[in-house]
């Protein structure tokens, strides 16, 4: 049995790149996964890909209740969602507005772990790190 077998887990951001390697790596690891993300993931990826906005609390009652429904349980979310700002034009902290900072610095800052049922985890790339098994995946 693979070690995540049962478990249901959702990443935010999971259509491209940390995220959706990380979407395969729980795949990979037994669990069932649902990609959250504003733009569509890649039709072969591993999977469920529900569209999501982290910014959004409503967003987040949707998707909470939609994977509840659908998986009657929530183990793991990997709050991955996020934006650099570069290609909105920022490339030096001297230049930055102060919109465009917030704009970054609230997208990281998600409700998502706050919404979580009472018997799920928020887990962080650090946890992952120990809880997947990296070197056979
Ligand atoms: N790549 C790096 O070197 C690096 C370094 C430090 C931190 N990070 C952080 O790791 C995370 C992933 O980085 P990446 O390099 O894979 O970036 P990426 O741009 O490839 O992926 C980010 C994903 O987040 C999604 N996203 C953006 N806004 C969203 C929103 N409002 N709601 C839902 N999804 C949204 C995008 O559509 C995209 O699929 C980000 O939070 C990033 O800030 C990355």
């Amino acid at each position: 049995m693979s070690e995540l077998s049962g478990q249901v887990a959702i990443v935010t951001g999971g259509a491209s790149g940390i995220g959706a390697a990380t979407v395969a790596l729980l795949a990979k690891a037994g669990a069932a996964v649902i990609s959250a993300d504003i733009q569509p993931a890649n039709k072969d990826a591993p999977g469920r890909f529900v569209r999501h906005d982290v910014t959004s609390e409503d967003s987040w009652k949707g998707l909470l209740a939609d994977v509840l429904r659908s998986a009657g349980r929530l183990d793991i979310l990997v709050n991955n969602a996020g934006i650099t700002g570069l290609a909105g034009g920022w490339t030096n902290i001297e230049t930055t507005s102060v919109e465009q900072w917030r704009q970054v610095d609230g997208l990281l800052r998600t409700d998502g772990a706050r919404l979580l049922p009472p018997e799920g985890t928020g887990i962080g790339f650090d946890d992952l790190l120990e809880r997947l098994p990296w070197q056979r995946l």
